[in-house]
This record gives structure tokens, sequence and C-alpha cells, in this order.
């Protein structure tokens, strides 16, 4: 079906165009046993880059994730940080809140046996994660085959979906985490988020997207209205 199609297409996109930022890791093949450690470092990692990158540009969070993940290679070491040393950290990020639900969150996890929840439910339990990042933790570091929803995939699935209502409508945004729930790929959930995330920051652009470009052009419905109705235009969604 076409849900298929999109999913295939998506990431046959993100396997040619994906960028090599320091939190992608990439998972083992199936039947190769990954280290409880590794599977730990990677989840603890996609956290502290999905907090960094929801206000910041990735470019600007590079530096500060590997000066982070030098300083505090692990939840154990971070937990036993001070709020001093971890502002002076997040110093030019900006939201210092973020910084101190990260230090909270780790001496939580330490203080519950010292490992990341696995699954969204859980870890929503840890302060400063909501569905955004418990989301992007379960997906992209244990495969839960969970939905992400930033503002960019917003935009995206509006414009896939053709949904005309305001985006940063509360009503919108719940519509759009049902419709990213059917949508996610059941195999390769964090690599079909960040699929997404990337579309929307590359080609599916508030102005002037890249719709030749879009591997995803041939299901969506913001540009298929486009082209029978000059009335409308890709960005009126
Ligand atoms: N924006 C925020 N998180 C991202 C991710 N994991 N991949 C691509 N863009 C993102």
């Amino acid at each position: 079906d076409d849900a298929h199609k999109l999913r295939v297409a998506l990431l046959e996109w993100y396997d040619l165009n994906r960028r090599d930022l320091p939190w992608r890791t990439h998972h083992h093949e199936d039947g190769e046993k990954e280290k409880e450690e590794e599977v730990e470092r990677r989840a603890y990692g996609v956290w502290v880059s999905e907090v960094m990158l929801q206000q910041t540009r990735v470019q600007t969070v590079i530096a500060y994730y590997n000066r982070w993940m030098q300083k505090w290679p692990t939840v154990h070491q971070l937990a036993q940080a001070s709020l001093e040393e971890v502002n002076e950290m997040w110093a030019g990020l900006g939201y210092y809140r973020r910084a101190r639900f990260l230090l909270e969150g780790a001496k939580k996890i330490v203080a519950e046996g010292g490992k990341i929840p696995k699954v969204a439910s859980m870890l929503r339990k840890i302060p400063g994660i909501g569905d955004y990042t418990s989301g992007a933790i379960a997906s992209i570091a244990f495969k839960e085959v969970v939905p992400v929803v930033d503002g960019n995939v917003v935009r995206v699935i509006a414009r896939l979906r053709a949904i005309s209502a305001n985006p940063k409508d509360s009503a919108t945004i719940k519509r759009v985490w049902k419709l990213a729930a059917q949508l996610v790929d059941p195999v390769r959930p964090g690599d079909f988020n960040q699929a997404l995330m990337e579309l929307g920051a590359t080609l599916c652009t508030p102005l002037n997207p890249s719709c030749s470009s879009c591997p995803a052009s041939e299901f969506c419905r913001a540009l298929s209205n486009a082209k029978y109705d000059s009335t409308v235009a890709v960005t009126d969604y």
C-alpha cells in the first residue's frame, strides 16, 4: 500500500543522504550481539543530543555534544556533576532548564538502578522527558515502534496529508502524532523518524520546498493539490 511505499522511499533517501553525526551510531547486524554498554551509551547520547537539538541547530549542537560526552561519557558520570558544571557546559545553548533536567534525569536513573528505560512510556517519567524526547530515545536507541514529531515533522505530515489546519494548534499537533504513529516504519522506527525530521529540515522547508528532489513527492497530497489547482501552493500547508 501507499504507506509501505512511502516508508521504503523515505528510508532509501535517508540511507543515501543521512548526515554522519556524532550521536548517530550504527546498529549491529541481526545476529550480532551488541554489548549492553553500547546500547546504554547510544541511549544516553541520543538523549543528550535530542535535548540539545530542541532549540538549537545541528551545526551548533555538534561541538556542545562532543564536549559534553567527553566530560560525562555515561549517565553515571553525569549524575555526579554539579548544577554549576552542567550550566557552564551549557553556556550559549540557552534554556538552562534543559540542562538542569538532564542532570536531574541522570540522578533519577542512577538512583533507580542505573539503566535508561527502554520504552517511551517509562522514559516519560523522567524529568524533562516528554513525548518528543521519549519517542526519540525509544525509537532511535531501542527500536521501539513509536513516532517522533517536531515542528518539521508537523509540516511534512501536514503536506503529505493536505492538512491545512494551523500547525501550531494543539489539535493539529495531536492529529499529526496519530498519523505519525500509523506511518512509522515497524522495522527501522528510529531511522524512519530521523528521515522525516531531516526531510523537513532539508527539502520540505517552510518556503520554496524542493519537491522535485523529494523522495515522497508521489505520495504528497499538498503537491498533487497544487498541480491541479493553481490557487493553492505546497507552502499553504
Ligand atoms: N532534529 C532533531 N533530532 C534530529 C535527528 N535525530 N535527526 C535529524 N534531525 C533532528
